[in-house]
């Protein structure tokens, strides 16, 4: 089935795409507000974030992933962030054309490591980053929160 699933990266904004974006950041995360259409151009835009949309035969969006590409002092770097499937089209392998689309796509820039995290609770996520070929590694993710404007 994932033969009928096409991944493109999104080069220009274009109608639809601010809707079909904040559908999906609500299935990834409660926390997150869906990104404006000043913010999903910036994405677009950014020479480090490289957008990818998965569609199926009819050409509707599925999915996106959000391929980084930075260079720091230990060579260029890739993460993967913000994976999403629409719930509907879960288990036929739109999770994993994204991600391979992305190892190419950082590949083909030249980075020299893609990394991603994932929560143990996203069986489904760690399953499939897994079965592509990512290796566990120990290490201790740390996330500092901004301070609320209030505080
Ligand atoms: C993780 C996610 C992107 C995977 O997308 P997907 O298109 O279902 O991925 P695939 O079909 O390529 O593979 C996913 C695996 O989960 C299984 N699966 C997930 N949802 C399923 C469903 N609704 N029905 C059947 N199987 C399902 C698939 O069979 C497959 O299992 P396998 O690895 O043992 O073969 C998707 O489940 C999702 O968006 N989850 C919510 C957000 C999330 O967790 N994002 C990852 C953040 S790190």
């Amino acid at each position: 089935m994932s033969g009928e699933i096409r991944v493109e990266e999104v080069t220009e904004p274009f109608d639809g795409l601010v809707p079909a974006m904040a559908a999906l950041v609500g299935q990834l995360s409660r926390s997150s507000p869906a990104p404006s259409a000043d913010e999903v151009e910036e994405i677009v835009r950014s020479p480090a974030c490289h957008l990818l949309l998965a569609r199926d035969e009819n050409g509707t969006i599925v999915g996106m992933l959000t391929l980084a590409v930075f260079r720091i002092p230990t060579g260029l770097r890739a993460w993967i962030e913000d994976v999403v499937v629409d719930e509907a089209g879960r288990g036929r392998g739109v999770g994993a054309a994204l991600t391979n689309a992305a190892i190419r796509l950082a590949n083909e820039r030249g980075a020299r490591t893609v990394d991603l995290t994932s929560r143990p609770s996203r069986e489904a996520a760690n399953r499939l980053y897994q079965r592509l070929g990512f290796v566990h590694r120990e290490t201790n993710v740390y996330r500092f929160e901004a301070p609320s404007p209030a505080d």
